[in-house]
């Protein structure tokens, strides 16, 4: 693996050696990364993938530069292009994860990179690649399984990158049935549709959640995404369309379970919390194990550059 920017790259035996990896990681700290320096370049705010990739480099014994907000506190800013300031921070740093508000930012970056990109979100219509791998871990550690599996992603399908990173993931599955439920204006787009569909993988679109909450083995709940639907009014009608409550929860079937990236801005509601179904705080902390296997991972294939 030398840049990760969408999870089609990714097969089968290299998610497992992955996965296999985040679990001889778990709790740990080495130093199998010391001298090597990331560059965490974040043109959007975050709080997971950021963080959770600066403590996982921490963890193995490397060093952070980051640049927060850099829409505004970057040379971009000033008006330097994407090729430029990578060919500049290439030779800063190892390894660069960043996050860019436009799709395909990623894919430009690596083209001309000196050094490994990966891509932690690339505009609304783009990928979150690493998000989907530790979604996967998350569902792999939980139900211990990963074919035979109804996923349901709920909610905002369109603007969410992470569902579209998932989806391709999963169609590298066996035995796969997915059930997208949303908005018309909101549906899962027609690429990762027309894939799934070559892959064999059983899918179906509905409007309501009434059913499938008590049939899938997971729930993907989703944030309607205020910064990727601009008008207010449309933002407003689809907010607060699909809530997971207490009471969604408690007709779940027996070891299904919740996931979502977070940030949550009230489609979970605060008392699912200590069901047991609810498993998107202990995938936060599978991430961090995931997103140091990955820096592993990627710096197998960076040879030294005396920096
Ligand atoms: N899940 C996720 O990407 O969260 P952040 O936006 O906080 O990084």
């Amino acid at each position: 693996m030398q840049h990760l920017i969408e999870t089609q790259q990714c097969t089968r035996e290299s998610i497992q050696k992955l996965f296999a990896l985040a679990t001889a990681l778990e709790g740990k700290r080495d130093q199998s990364l010391k001298g090597k320096v990331l560059a965490s370049l974040f043109y959007e705010p975050s709080t997971r993938t950021r963080l959770s990739f600066e403590s996982a480099m921490y963890r193995l014994g490397g060093h952070v530069i980051t640049m927060e907000n850099g829409r505004e506190s970057s040379s971009q800013s000033k008006g330097e292009t994407l090729e430029d300031s990578i060919k500049v921070i290439g030779q800063y740093a190892d390894m660069i994860v960043m996050r860019h508000m436009e799709t395909g930012a990623a894919d430009r970056a690596a083209a001309l990179s000196p050094v490994p990109i990966i891509n932690a979100g690339d505009g609304n219509l783009g990928q979150h690649p690493t998000q989907a791998l530790l979604d996967l871990y998350t569902i792999q550690r939980e139900l211990k399984r990963q074919d035979n599996i109804h996923v349901a992603f709920i909610g905002n399908l369109k603007y969410y990158r992470s569902t579209r990173s998932l989806s391709y993931l999963l169609g590298k599955y066996k035995k796969i049935r997915i059930t997208f439920v949303s908005s018309p204006e909101l549906r899962m787009d027609d690429d990762v549709k027309e894939y799934l569909t070559r892959k064999g993988v059983a899918w179906e679109e509905v409007e309501s959640m009434h059913h499938v909450v008590k049939e899938a083995d997971v729930l993907y709940q989703t944030r309607i995404a205020k910064e990727w639907i601009k008008n207010e009014v449309e933002y407003e009608k689809q907010k607060g369309r699909y809530i997971i409550t207490r009471a969604v929860a408690d007709s779940m079937k027996k070891g299904a379970i919740i996931i979502h990236p977070l940030p949550r801005i009230g489609e979970i509601s605060p008392d699912v919390d200590d069901s047991p179904h609810a498993v998107y705080f202990r995938q936060v902390g599978y991430g961090l194990m995931v997103r140091m296997a990955i820096l592993k991972t990627i710096a197998r294939g960076v040879k030294s550059r005396g920096k």
